[in-house]
Protein backbone atom coordinates (compact mmCIF):
# COMPACT_ATOMS: atom_id res chain seq x y z
CA UNK A 1 0.00 0.00 0.00
CA UNK A 2 1.40 3.63 -0.66
CA UNK A 3 2.30 5.53 2.51
CA UNK A 4 -0.07 8.56 3.35
CA UNK A 5 0.94 11.75 1.70
CA UNK A 6 0.40 13.93 4.15
CA UNK A 7 -1.13 16.52 2.05
CA UNK A 8 -2.91 15.86 -0.98
CA UNK A 9 -4.12 18.32 -3.92
CA UNK A 10 -6.45 16.68 -6.58
CA UNK A 11 -7.32 18.64 -9.43
CA UNK A 12 -10.84 17.10 -11.31
CA UNK A 13 -14.26 18.20 -11.37
CA UNK A 14 -16.20 17.53 -8.14
CA UNK A 15 -19.62 16.50 -7.91
CA UNK A 16 -21.37 15.87 -4.80
CA UNK A 17 -24.64 16.78 -2.89
CA UNK A 18 -25.24 19.59 -0.08
CA UNK A 19 -29.25 17.98 0.40
CA UNK A 20 -31.00 15.76 -1.13
CA UNK A 21 -32.65 16.89 -4.83
CA UNK A 22 -35.30 14.95 -4.26
CA UNK A 23 -37.73 13.96 -7.41
CA UNK A 24 -37.92 17.30 -9.36
CA UNK A 25 -36.99 17.29 -13.17
CA UNK A 26 -33.57 18.80 -13.87
CA UNK A 27 -33.93 22.99 -15.11
CA UNK A 28 -33.92 22.08 -18.86
CA UNK A 29 -30.74 24.34 -19.35
CA UNK A 30 -28.37 24.07 -16.81
CA UNK A 31 -29.79 20.51 -16.05
CA UNK A 32 -29.47 21.43 -12.08
CA UNK A 33 -31.68 20.85 -9.43
CA UNK A 34 -31.46 22.45 -5.69
CA UNK A 35 -28.55 19.96 -3.62
CA UNK A 36 -26.43 18.96 -6.60
CA UNK A 37 -22.90 20.43 -5.75
CA UNK A 38 -21.04 20.86 -9.23
CA UNK A 39 -17.87 22.38 -8.72
CA UNK A 40 -15.61 21.82 -12.28
CA UNK A 41 -12.32 22.12 -12.45
CA UNK A 42 -11.33 22.86 -8.43
CA UNK A 43 -8.54 21.24 -6.27
CA UNK A 44 -9.70 19.30 -3.24
CA UNK A 45 -7.08 19.68 -0.32
CA UNK A 46 -6.64 16.63 1.97
CA UNK A 47 -4.60 16.53 4.79
CA UNK A 48 -3.88 13.73 7.23
CA UNK A 49 -6.48 11.80 5.55
CA UNK A 50 -9.14 14.68 5.72
CA UNK A 51 -10.73 17.23 3.53
CA UNK A 52 -9.72 20.88 4.38
CA UNK A 53 -10.34 22.37 1.66
CA UNK A 54 -11.48 23.35 -1.86
CA UNK A 55 -10.11 25.86 -4.50
CA UNK A 56 -11.34 26.69 -8.05
CA UNK A 57 -8.36 26.03 -10.21
CA UNK A 58 -8.19 29.83 -11.56
CA UNK A 59 -7.57 30.97 -8.40
CA UNK A 60 -5.06 28.20 -6.58
CA UNK A 61 -1.90 26.68 -7.48
CA UNK A 62 -0.50 24.32 -4.95
CA UNK A 63 3.38 24.92 -4.08
CA UNK A 64 4.32 21.02 -5.28
CA UNK A 65 7.06 21.19 -2.23
CA UNK A 66 4.37 21.34 -0.08
CA UNK A 67 1.60 19.06 -1.62
CA UNK A 68 1.40 16.03 -3.45
CA UNK A 69 -0.46 17.09 -6.55
CA UNK A 70 -2.34 14.67 -8.62
CA UNK A 71 -3.66 17.26 -11.68
CA UNK A 72 -6.76 14.84 -12.75
CA UNK A 73 -8.29 17.57 -14.80
CA UNK A 74 -11.06 16.55 -16.85
CA UNK A 75 -12.02 13.83 -14.79
CA UNK A 76 -14.73 13.42 -12.52
CA UNK A 77 -14.16 13.43 -8.24
CA UNK A 78 -17.23 12.13 -6.20
CA UNK A 79 -17.25 10.85 -2.69
CA UNK A 80 -16.61 6.89 -2.76
CA UNK A 81 -20.09 5.34 -2.79
CA UNK A 82 -21.54 3.64 0.14
CA UNK A 83 -23.11 1.04 -0.89
CA UNK A 84 -25.88 -0.26 2.07
CA UNK A 85 -26.33 -4.10 1.52
CA UNK A 86 -23.82 -6.52 0.01
CA UNK A 87 -22.71 -9.98 0.64
CA UNK A 88 -19.18 -10.77 0.77
CA UNK A 89 -19.10 -14.38 -0.02
CA UNK A 90 -21.45 -14.21 -2.93
CA UNK A 91 -18.93 -13.27 -5.18
CA UNK A 92 -18.66 -17.49 -5.74
CA UNK A 93 -22.27 -17.23 -6.73
CA UNK A 94 -23.00 -13.96 -8.46
CA UNK A 95 -24.82 -14.50 -11.85
CA UNK A 96 -26.27 -17.97 -11.00
CA UNK A 97 -28.94 -18.88 -13.45
CA UNK A 98 -32.64 -19.56 -13.06
CA UNK A 99 -34.42 -19.18 -9.46
CA UNK A 100 -35.78 -17.39 -7.35
CA UNK A 101 -34.90 -16.18 -4.08
CA UNK A 102 -35.59 -19.66 -1.71
CA UNK A 103 -34.77 -21.59 -4.78
CA UNK A 104 -31.55 -19.64 -4.83
CA UNK A 105 -30.63 -19.44 -1.56
CA UNK A 106 -30.73 -23.81 -1.17
CA UNK A 107 -29.26 -24.28 -4.74
CA UNK A 108 -26.44 -21.48 -4.89
CA UNK A 109 -25.69 -19.25 -1.95
CA UNK A 110 -26.47 -21.87 1.83
CA UNK A 111 -23.69 -24.30 -0.42
CA UNK A 112 -21.02 -21.25 -1.09
CA UNK A 113 -21.49 -19.73 2.41
CA UNK A 114 -20.90 -23.31 4.08
CA UNK A 115 -17.15 -23.08 2.14
CA UNK A 116 -16.16 -20.25 4.21
CA UNK A 117 -16.00 -21.98 7.14
CA UNK A 118 -12.83 -22.83 6.03
CA UNK A 119 -10.61 -20.10 7.89
CA UNK A 120 -8.09 -20.14 4.45
CA UNK A 121 -11.64 -19.68 2.05
CA UNK A 122 -12.99 -16.71 4.40
CA UNK A 123 -9.63 -15.14 4.54
CA UNK A 124 -9.05 -15.46 0.81
CA UNK A 125 -12.83 -14.65 0.29
CA UNK A 126 -12.75 -11.43 2.63
CA UNK A 127 -9.71 -9.79 0.31
CA UNK A 128 -10.95 -10.84 -2.46
CA UNK A 129 -14.13 -8.61 -1.73
CA UNK A 130 -11.99 -5.78 -0.32
CA UNK A 131 -9.91 -5.00 -2.99
CA UNK A 132 -13.28 -5.50 -5.85
CA UNK A 133 -15.01 -2.80 -3.94
CA UNK A 134 -12.44 -0.48 -4.17
CA UNK A 135 -11.93 -1.41 -7.36
CA UNK A 136 -15.37 -0.39 -8.00
CA UNK A 137 -15.24 3.17 -6.10
CA UNK A 138 -17.17 1.64 -3.24
CA UNK A 139 -15.04 3.25 0.26
CA UNK A 140 -17.85 1.94 2.72
CA UNK A 141 -20.10 -0.57 2.73
CA UNK A 142 -22.70 -2.75 5.07
CA UNK A 143 -21.90 -6.20 4.31
CA UNK A 144 -23.08 -9.99 5.00
CA UNK A 145 -20.47 -12.13 5.87
CA UNK A 146 -21.55 -15.73 6.66
CA UNK A 147 -22.65 -17.46 10.04
CA UNK A 148 -18.81 -18.38 10.98
CA UNK A 149 -16.80 -15.97 12.77
CA UNK A 150 -14.00 -16.57 10.76
CA UNK A 151 -15.40 -15.12 7.87
CA UNK A 152 -16.53 -12.12 9.95
CA UNK A 153 -13.39 -11.57 11.76
CA UNK A 154 -11.62 -11.83 7.91
CA UNK A 155 -13.76 -8.98 6.62
CA UNK A 156 -13.75 -7.08 9.78
CA UNK A 157 -9.72 -7.30 9.81
CA UNK A 158 -9.17 -6.58 6.42
CA UNK A 159 -11.71 -3.39 6.27
CA UNK A 160 -9.38 -2.18 9.46
CA UNK A 161 -6.06 -3.26 7.64
CA UNK A 162 -7.36 -0.84 4.49
CA UNK A 163 -9.05 1.90 6.93
CA UNK A 164 -12.53 1.59 5.49
CA UNK A 165 -15.72 2.12 7.15
CA UNK A 166 -17.55 -1.20 7.18
CA UNK A 167 -20.29 -1.48 8.77
CA UNK A 168 -20.99 -5.80 9.37
CA UNK A 169 -21.01 -8.78 11.80
CA UNK A 170 -21.79 -12.46 12.31
CA UNK A 171 -25.07 -13.74 10.39
CA UNK A 172 -27.29 -15.35 13.01
CA UNK A 173 -29.54 -18.09 11.33
CA UNK A 174 -30.39 -21.25 13.96
CA UNK A 175 -32.69 -22.02 11.89
CA UNK A 176 -34.13 -23.30 8.49
CA UNK A 177 -30.51 -23.62 6.90
CA UNK A 178 -28.35 -26.65 6.13
CA UNK A 179 -25.85 -28.17 8.78
CA UNK A 180 -23.18 -26.35 8.49
CA UNK A 181 -24.51 -23.29 8.23
CA UNK A 182 -26.37 -22.97 11.42
CA UNK A 183 -25.94 -21.52 14.78
CA UNK A 184 -27.58 -21.76 18.50
CA UNK A 185 -28.67 -18.68 20.45
CA UNK A 186 -26.30 -19.14 22.76
CA UNK A 187 -22.82 -19.69 20.87
CA UNK A 188 -24.08 -16.60 18.30
CA UNK A 189 -25.19 -14.61 21.53
CA UNK A 190 -21.55 -15.68 22.87
CA UNK A 191 -19.36 -14.66 19.67
CA UNK A 192 -21.42 -11.76 18.49
CA UNK A 193 -20.33 -10.00 22.15
CA UNK A 194 -16.72 -11.37 21.68
CA UNK A 195 -16.48 -9.62 18.07
CA UNK A 196 -18.43 -6.56 19.82
CA UNK A 197 -16.06 -6.32 22.66
CA UNK A 198 -12.81 -6.68 19.82
CA UNK A 199 -14.15 -4.71 17.16
CA UNK A 200 -17.63 -2.71 17.64
CA UNK A 201 -15.35 1.15 17.30
CA UNK A 202 -12.34 -0.17 16.44
CA UNK A 203 -10.57 2.19 14.21
CA UNK A 204 -13.38 2.90 11.40
CA UNK A 205 -15.95 0.14 11.91
CA UNK A 206 -18.59 -0.56 13.70
CA UNK A 207 -21.02 -3.82 14.29
CA UNK A 208 -24.35 -4.95 13.19
CA UNK A 209 -26.40 -7.42 14.51
CA UNK A 210 -26.99 -9.97 11.68
CA UNK A 211 -29.87 -11.28 11.39
CA UNK A 212 -29.90 -13.21 8.11
CA UNK A 213 -34.10 -12.90 7.62
CA UNK A 214 -36.44 -13.87 9.87
CA UNK A 215 -37.19 -17.45 8.09
CA UNK A 216 -33.76 -18.43 9.64
CA UNK A 217 -34.01 -17.16 12.93
CA UNK A 218 -36.29 -19.34 16.16
CA UNK A 219 -38.31 -15.86 18.09
CA UNK A 220 -35.58 -16.50 20.44
CA UNK A 221 -32.34 -15.93 18.60
CA UNK A 222 -34.37 -12.78 17.18
CA UNK A 223 -35.50 -11.46 21.03
CA UNK A 224 -31.41 -11.99 21.47
CA UNK A 225 -30.77 -9.64 18.93
CA UNK A 226 -33.28 -7.11 20.07
CA UNK A 227 -31.40 -7.79 23.85
CA UNK A 228 -27.97 -6.58 22.36
CA UNK A 229 -28.97 -3.73 20.30
CA UNK A 230 -30.81 -2.34 23.50
CA UNK A 231 -27.34 -2.71 25.38
CA UNK A 232 -24.98 -1.84 23.53
CA UNK A 233 -24.56 1.76 22.47
CA UNK A 234 -24.10 2.40 18.77
CA UNK A 235 -24.99 -1.22 16.94
CA UNK A 236 -26.44 -1.37 13.75
CA UNK A 237 -29.08 -4.19 12.83
CA UNK A 238 -29.11 -5.84 9.30
CA UNK A 239 -31.15 -8.04 7.51
CA UNK A 240 -33.50 -8.66 4.61
CA UNK A 241 -37.15 -7.78 5.01
CA UNK A 242 -40.07 -8.21 1.86
CA UNK A 243 -37.94 -8.97 -0.80
CA UNK A 244 -40.51 -12.05 -2.81
CA UNK A 245 -43.99 -12.79 -2.24
CA UNK A 246 -43.07 -16.87 -1.47
CA UNK A 247 -40.54 -15.44 1.18
CA UNK A 248 -43.18 -12.93 2.48
CA UNK A 249 -45.82 -15.97 2.67
CA UNK A 250 -43.62 -18.20 4.80
CA UNK A 251 -42.74 -15.47 7.13
CA UNK A 252 -46.70 -15.23 7.40
CA UNK A 253 -46.98 -18.79 8.44
CA UNK A 254 -43.76 -18.72 10.80
CA UNK A 255 -44.76 -15.45 12.79
CA UNK A 256 -48.75 -15.98 12.76
CA UNK A 257 -48.80 -13.44 15.93
CA UNK A 258 -47.11 -10.75 13.88
CA UNK A 259 -49.22 -7.75 11.72
CA UNK A 260 -46.92 -7.84 9.13
CA UNK A 261 -42.99 -9.14 7.93
CA UNK A 262 -41.60 -6.05 9.07
CA UNK A 263 -43.41 -6.36 12.13
CA UNK A 264 -41.44 -9.20 13.24
CA UNK A 265 -38.30 -7.30 13.52
CA UNK A 266 -40.51 -4.45 15.53
CA UNK A 267 -41.39 -6.65 18.06
CA UNK A 268 -38.19 -8.42 18.70
CA UNK A 269 -36.67 -4.48 19.31
CA UNK A 270 -34.88 -4.76 15.81
CA UNK A 271 -35.89 -1.66 14.37
CA UNK A 272 -34.12 1.72 15.17
CA UNK A 273 -32.39 4.50 13.20
CA UNK A 274 -29.36 2.22 12.78
CA UNK A 275 -31.33 -0.75 10.80
CA UNK A 276 -30.87 -1.34 7.61
CA UNK A 277 -33.06 -3.59 6.10
CA UNK A 278 -32.90 -5.16 2.35
CA UNK A 279 -35.53 -4.44 -0.44
CA UNK A 280 -39.14 -3.73 0.87
CA UNK A 281 -40.87 -4.26 -1.73
CA UNK A 282 -43.99 -6.23 -0.29
CA UNK A 283 -44.67 -3.82 2.18
CA UNK A 284 -47.63 -2.11 2.86
CA UNK A 285 -48.67 1.52 4.43
CA UNK A 286 -48.41 0.51 7.94
CA UNK A 287 -45.05 -0.83 7.11
CA UNK A 288 -44.09 2.79 5.88
CA UNK A 289 -45.29 4.55 8.84
CA UNK A 290 -43.53 2.18 11.26
CA UNK A 291 -40.06 2.40 8.79
CA UNK A 292 -40.88 6.54 9.35
CA UNK A 293 -41.35 6.35 13.04
CA UNK A 294 -38.53 4.01 14.14
CA UNK A 295 -36.19 5.52 11.26
CA UNK A 296 -34.96 2.11 10.23
CA UNK A 297 -34.00 2.66 6.25
CA UNK A 298 -34.69 0.53 2.92
CA UNK A 299 -31.32 -0.82 1.33
CA UNK A 300 -32.98 -0.48 -2.55
CA UNK A 301 -31.13 -3.29 -4.38
CA UNK A 302 -32.39 -2.94 -8.01
CA UNK A 303 -30.30 -5.26 -9.74
CA UNK A 304 -30.75 -8.00 -7.27
CA UNK A 305 -34.66 -7.27 -7.60
CA UNK A 306 -34.50 -7.49 -11.50
CA UNK A 307 -32.08 -10.95 -10.83
CA UNK A 308 -34.29 -12.56 -8.98
CA UNK A 309 -37.28 -11.37 -10.25
CA UNK A 310 -38.37 -10.14 -6.67
CA UNK A 311 -40.29 -6.80 -7.71
CA UNK A 312 -40.33 -2.96 -8.24
CA UNK A 313 -39.95 -1.22 -5.12
CA UNK A 314 -42.33 2.15 -3.89
CA UNK A 315 -39.64 4.44 -3.68
CA UNK A 316 -41.13 7.36 -3.74
CA UNK A 317 -44.46 6.22 -1.78
CA UNK A 318 -41.68 5.26 0.56
CA UNK A 319 -40.01 8.52 1.02
CA UNK A 320 -43.66 10.04 1.18
CA UNK A 321 -44.47 8.00 4.13
CA UNK A 322 -40.80 9.92 5.80
CA UNK A 323 -38.86 6.78 5.67
CA UNK A 324 -35.53 6.89 4.38
CA UNK A 325 -33.89 4.56 1.33
CA UNK A 326 -30.25 4.20 0.26
CA UNK A 327 -28.54 2.40 -2.90
CA UNK A 328 -26.85 -1.44 -2.20
CA UNK A 329 -25.74 -3.68 -5.10
CA UNK A 330 -26.54 -6.87 -2.71
CA UNK A 331 -24.11 -8.85 -4.43
CA UNK A 332 -24.59 -11.93 -5.39
CA UNK A 333 -28.29 -11.52 -5.70
CA UNK A 334 -27.31 -8.77 -7.76
CA UNK A 335 -24.85 -8.85 -10.41
CA UNK A 336 -22.37 -6.17 -10.33
CA UNK A 337 -20.43 -4.42 -7.31
CA UNK A 338 -20.78 -1.32 -9.46
CA UNK A 339 -22.66 1.29 -8.02
CA UNK A 340 -23.07 2.77 -11.39
CA UNK A 341 -24.58 -0.33 -12.49
CA UNK A 342 -26.72 -0.09 -9.70
CA UNK A 343 -28.20 3.20 -10.20
CA UNK A 344 -28.88 2.45 -13.84
CA UNK A 345 -30.95 -0.52 -13.25
CA UNK A 346 -32.52 1.86 -10.23
CA UNK A 347 -33.63 3.74 -13.10
CA UNK A 348 -35.06 1.05 -14.95
CA UNK A 349 -36.86 -0.14 -12.00
CA UNK A 350 -38.77 3.08 -11.98
CA UNK A 351 -39.42 3.48 -15.56
CA UNK A 352 -41.45 0.20 -15.23
CA UNK A 353 -43.30 1.69 -12.67
CA UNK A 354 -44.29 5.12 -14.57
CA UNK A 355 -41.46 7.28 -12.28
CA UNK A 356 -38.48 9.59 -13.61
CA UNK A 357 -35.64 8.65 -11.35
CA UNK A 358 -32.76 11.51 -11.90
CA UNK A 359 -28.86 10.43 -11.90
CA UNK A 360 -29.23 13.20 -9.28
CA UNK A 361 -31.69 11.43 -6.55
CA UNK A 362 -29.68 7.86 -8.13
CA UNK A 363 -26.51 9.85 -7.21
CA UNK A 364 -27.37 11.04 -3.88
CA UNK A 365 -28.95 7.87 -2.48
CA UNK A 366 -25.01 5.99 -2.96
CA UNK A 367 -23.38 9.22 -1.30
CA UNK A 368 -24.47 11.86 1.33
CA UNK A 369 -28.36 10.02 1.10
CA UNK A 370 -26.84 7.00 2.67
CA UNK A 371 -24.26 8.40 5.20
CA UNK A 372 -27.28 10.70 6.37
CA UNK A 373 -29.24 7.74 6.59
CA UNK A 374 -26.69 5.59 8.36
CA UNK A 375 -25.93 8.38 10.83
CA UNK A 376 -22.38 8.73 9.24
CA UNK A 377 -22.80 12.26 7.40
CA UNK A 378 -19.96 14.12 9.11
CA UNK A 379 -17.51 11.06 8.43
CA UNK A 380 -18.58 10.29 4.41
CA UNK A 381 -20.79 11.11 1.76
CA UNK A 382 -19.53 14.75 0.97
CA UNK A 383 -16.64 16.53 -0.54
CA UNK A 384 -16.54 19.20 2.42
CA UNK A 385 -13.78 20.16 4.83
CA UNK A 386 -13.58 17.74 8.13
CA UNK A 387 -14.68 14.43 6.17
CA UNK A 388 -12.42 11.66 5.75
CA UNK A 389 -11.13 11.74 2.14
CA UNK A 390 -12.76 8.79 0.82
CA UNK A 391 -12.55 9.54 -2.63
CA UNK A 392 -13.66 7.93 -6.42
CA UNK A 393 -11.96 9.80 -9.69
CA UNK A 394 -13.95 8.83 -12.78
CA UNK A 395 -13.40 9.02 -16.78
CA UNK A 396 -17.17 10.53 -17.98
CA UNK A 397 -16.46 7.82 -20.53
CA UNK A 398 -14.68 4.53 -21.13
CA UNK A 399 -15.28 3.07 -24.89
CA UNK A 400 -15.97 4.65 -28.14
CA UNK A 401 -19.98 4.50 -27.52
CA UNK A 402 -19.92 6.31 -24.29
CA UNK A 403 -17.34 8.53 -25.65
CA UNK A 404 -19.57 9.79 -28.44
CA UNK A 405 -22.83 10.40 -26.50
CA UNK A 406 -20.45 12.26 -24.01
CA UNK A 407 -19.64 14.39 -26.39
CA UNK A 408 -23.24 15.58 -27.55
CA UNK A 409 -24.30 15.88 -24.39
CA UNK A 410 -25.57 19.45 -24.04
CA UNK A 411 -26.19 19.93 -20.21
CA UNK A 412 -25.10 18.31 -17.13
CA UNK A 413 -27.95 15.93 -16.03
CA UNK A 414 -27.48 14.96 -19.51
CA UNK A 415 -23.77 14.33 -18.86
CA UNK A 416 -24.03 12.97 -15.85
CA UNK A 417 -27.13 10.60 -16.65
CA UNK A 418 -25.46 9.16 -19.53
CA UNK A 419 -22.43 8.54 -17.62
CA UNK A 420 -24.04 6.90 -14.71
CA UNK A 421 -26.18 4.71 -17.22
CA UNK A 422 -23.36 3.46 -19.85
CA UNK A 423 -20.38 4.04 -16.96
CA UNK A 424 -19.23 0.96 -15.04
CA UNK A 425 -15.58 -0.05 -12.92
CA UNK A 426 -13.97 0.28 -16.54
CA UNK A 427 -14.39 4.01 -15.95
CA UNK A 428 -13.11 4.21 -12.52
CA UNK A 429 -9.59 5.58 -12.56
CA UNK A 430 -8.57 5.78 -8.74
CA UNK A 431 -9.74 4.83 -5.38
CA UNK A 432 -8.61 7.34 -2.09
CA UNK A 433 -9.34 6.01 1.27
CA UNK A 434 -8.99 8.63 4.23
CA UNK A 435 -6.72 9.73 1.80
CA UNK A 436 -4.53 7.24 0.74
CA UNK A 437 -5.04 5.98 -2.94
CA UNK A 438 -5.80 1.99 -2.69
CA UNK A 439 -6.73 1.31 -5.91
CA UNK A 440 -5.55 2.96 -9.39
CA UNK A 441 -6.28 1.67 -12.83
CA UNK A 442 -3.38 0.94 -14.79
CA UNK A 443 -2.08 2.79 -16.74
CA UNK A 444 -2.96 6.40 -14.87
CA UNK A 445 -2.23 9.37 -16.85
N1 LIG B 1 -32.74 -13.24 2.01
C1 LIG B 1 -32.09 -14.02 2.89
N2 LIG B 1 -30.80 -14.20 2.55
C2 LIG B 1 -30.64 -13.52 1.41
C3 LIG B 1 -29.51 -13.31 0.55
O1 LIG B 1 -28.39 -13.81 0.77
N3 LIG B 1 -29.71 -12.53 -0.54
C4 LIG B 1 -30.92 -11.96 -0.81
N4 LIG B 1 -31.06 -11.20 -1.89
N5 LIG B 1 -31.99 -12.14 -0.03
C5 LIG B 1 -31.85 -12.92 1.06
ZN1 LIG C 1 -28.99 -9.51 0.53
Amino acid sequence: MTAVPDRLALRADLLDFDADPGWASPDPATGLVPGVRWRPDHWLLVEAGRITGVQPAAAFTPDDSVWSVEDQRGRLLMPGFIDTHVHSPQLDVIASYGTELLDWLETYTFPAEMRHADPAVAAAGAELFLDALLAHGSTSAVVFPTVHVSSTEALLAGAHRRGMRLVTGKVLMDRHAPDGLRDDVTGAERDSRDLIRRWHGTGRLAYAMTVRFAPTSTPEQLAMAGRLMGEVPGLYMQTHVAENRAEVAWVAELFPEARSYLDVYHRAGLLNERAVLAHGIWLDEADRALLADTGAQIAHSPSSNLFLGSGLIGWPELEAAGARVSLASDVGGGTSLSMLRTLADAYKVQALRGVRLTAWKALHGATLGAAEALGLSDEIGRLEPGRLADLALWDWAAGPVATHRDARARQLHERVFAWMTLGDERNLAATWVAGRALFRRTPTR
